[in-house]
């Protein structure tokens, strides 16, 4: 039996404009999804013991074998042939938006290397996960897995030619506390990722101006991190939220929590990942705020997550 873990991750700038080539930036949190493998039994069989997992996994099992047969396909293992019993846990919740299907991606792929005795470097992984999330995501940009794979404060930027993206990582001063909101909503980010991508085909007059001004707001928030100036952070995050109202991620449950984190002192909150429901992020950079926007959360009935970007272990 092999083991291994995925970071679970938040984006603050970026997500979905990142599929297109705009620089987005994400941090691992410190919640992982852990994988044990087995070579036994007959076929694949999965067991998902991860919070929240019972309707995560109902809705995405699916999409999880396809992307354990790529994981296979793509270390050269033949998925019809193979014998392996997975089981996923860990205290990554298997909340929409917290990359909890890189994180478990990444989990089984380094657990299978290890039950097949390869010696796959951190590279390597996280190029066999991104396979594994076109299964979850159609046309991932990759930012998922990356921070899956490496953890860390980074900047990220699809290569859309041939070649290796661009990943860097940010120092910050210290880490920053935030909380993550989940709607409860479970979503489909392939939809999610489609819908973008049709919506900016059909109407770029007003999408192109829309991922200029993403492209600008990243360069903003990675100069606003690095100053270590989270005032200008949480302003940006709000700014940005806004772009992914108008590119229509967002819905009710989303722009609530959203305005809840700001009314209640949040210096900036936005939707993360995918969106159509699944989780936002709101910048709460002391234990403090952070604990009295998690409290509201709470008291109006949803789930948080209270966590920090930027820790340098992770
Ligand atoms: C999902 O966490 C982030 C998206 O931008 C998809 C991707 O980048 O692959 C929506």
């Amino acid at each position: 039996m092999r083991r291994g873990s995925g970071f679970g991750k938040v984006i603050l700038f970026g997500e979905h404009f990142v599929v297109h080539g705009v620089p987005g930036i994400v941090s691992a949190i410190d919640s992982t999804a852990d994988a044990e493998v087995r070579r036994t039994g007959k076929g694949i069989t999965i067991k998902d013991r991860r919070k929240g997992a019972k309707c995560y996994a109902e809705e995405k099992k699916l999409q999880q074998l396809e992307s354990i047969e790529r994981i296979l396909e793509a270390m050269e293992i033949d998925p019809k042939t193979v014998s392996l019993n997975i089981s996923l846990g860990g205290n990554l919740p298997g909340f929409s938006g917290l990359g909890a299907s890189a994180a478990s991606s990444v989990a089984i792929a380094r657990a299978i290397a290890g039950e097949f005795g390869k010696d796959l470097s951190d590279e390597r992984i996280n190029e066999i996960a991104y396979e594994a999330e076109k299964a979850y995501a159609g046309t991932p940009s990759g930012i998922d897995n990356t921070a899956a794979t490496y953890g860390g404060l980074l900047w990220f930027r699809k290569n859309m030619e041939e070649g290796p993206n661009t990943i860097e990582r940010i120092s910050i001063r210290r880490p920053v506390e935030i909380i993550i909101g989940n709607t409860g909503i479970v979503a489909n980010t392939k939809e999610m990722v489609a819908g973008v991508a049709t919506r900016k085909k059909s109407n770029p007059r007003k999408y192109d101006p829309l991922f200029k001004n993403a492209e600008d707001l990243a360069f903003s928030g990675r100069k606003a991190l690095e100053e270590f100036d989270m005032m200008q952070v949480g302003t940006l995050m709000n700014e940005n939220h806004r772009l992914l109202q108008e590119i229509g991620v967002s819905c009710k449950e989303l722009d609530f929590l959203v305005n809840l984190a700001r009314k209640e002192g949040s210096f900036g909150a936005k939707v993360t990942g995918g969106g159509g429901g699944g989780c936002m992020t709101a910048l709460t950079p002391t234990k403090k705020l952070q604990d009295k926007v998690a409290k509201a959360i709470e008291d109006a009935g949803f789930e948080v997550l209270r966590t920090k970007i930027g820790v340098e272990k992770i």
